[in-house]
């Protein structure tokens, strides 16, 4: 296949198939079936290996998409921060730390999964195409943290300006061509995860239960002789 028409394929026509999916079938699914809308807790299944894995998994995969959206929407304040080289390896390290966290509790998650019986009964798959996506996407990740070091500010300055090239509706991707089969990697799992998410249980993250914050505190009592 003539290389610059692959090129296309993956960094044009994927990423808008992608997004139209996601927009599409996040509102339908929200609109047809709002109760699956969850990512159902299988914490009363399993309550030992449980904080282990999804609390580490959730704090570093927070931080994590907190700092691509940052270096998405406020670039320059990265590319400033990273303009001496001790605020460089700050965010270089931490980056790196949050990324092995995500990687350690997402590991710990798909051996839960495998390993209880009660859980794998509960466990579909599309929860496991979404584990194996996830994996790829966060060993590819941290691997780029090592191979390919300074992410913070190459994204900044060359990924940031293709995905707006993107999101204006005026793909560019002269930016991305050049980019080293790991980072290329990383870019095209991102696009199919985003396609794929609305058929999955990451939907959960569109629904953040914020009246938690503020709401009674609330006392749930077993009743029935003890087993
Ligand atoms: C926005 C804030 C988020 C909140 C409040 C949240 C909350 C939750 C909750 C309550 C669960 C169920 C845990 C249980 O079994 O008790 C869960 C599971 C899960 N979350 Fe999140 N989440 C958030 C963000 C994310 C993000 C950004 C990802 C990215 C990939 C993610 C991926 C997952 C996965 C894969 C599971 C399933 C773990 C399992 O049960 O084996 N979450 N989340």
């Amino acid at each position: 296949m003539d290389k610059s028409f692959f090129d296309q394929f993956l960094f044009v026509i994927l990423p808008y198939l992608s997004l139209f999916t996601f927009f599409l079938m996040t509102v339908y699914r929200y609109r047809a079936q709002s109760f699956s809308y969850s990512s159902l807790s299988s914490q009363f299944l399993e309550n030992e290996h449980h904080f282990w894995a999804v609390v580490p998994f959730h704090y570093g995969v927070l931080v994590i998409t907190v700092g691509h959206l940052v270096a998405i929407f406020i670039p320059r304040s990265i590319l400033l921060w990273n303009s001496h080289p001790l605020r460089l390896y700050i965010l270089e390290i931490s980056a790196l730390a949050f990324g092995l966290l995500t990687l350690i509790g997402l590991v710990g998650i798909v051996i839960r999964r495998a390993t209880t019986t009660r859980i794998r009964k509960v466990t579909s798959p599309t929860d496991w195409i979404l584990f194996a996506m996830l994996l790829a996407l966060v060993v590819s990740g941290v691997a780029m943290a090592l191979l390919h070091p300074w992410g913070s500010s190459w994204f900044a300055s060359n990924l940031t300006p293709y995905l707006w090239s993107i999101f204006k509706l005026n793909p560019d991707i002269t930016y991305v061509t050049s980019m080293p089969a790991l980072v290329k990697f990383h870019i095209v799992l991102a696009f199919l995860t985003v396609g794929f998410f609305p058929f999955t249980r990451l939907v959960h993250i569109l629904v953040i239960p914020n009246p938690y914050l503020w709401r009674k505190p609330q006392v749930v009592r077993w009743y029935g002789k003890k087993q």
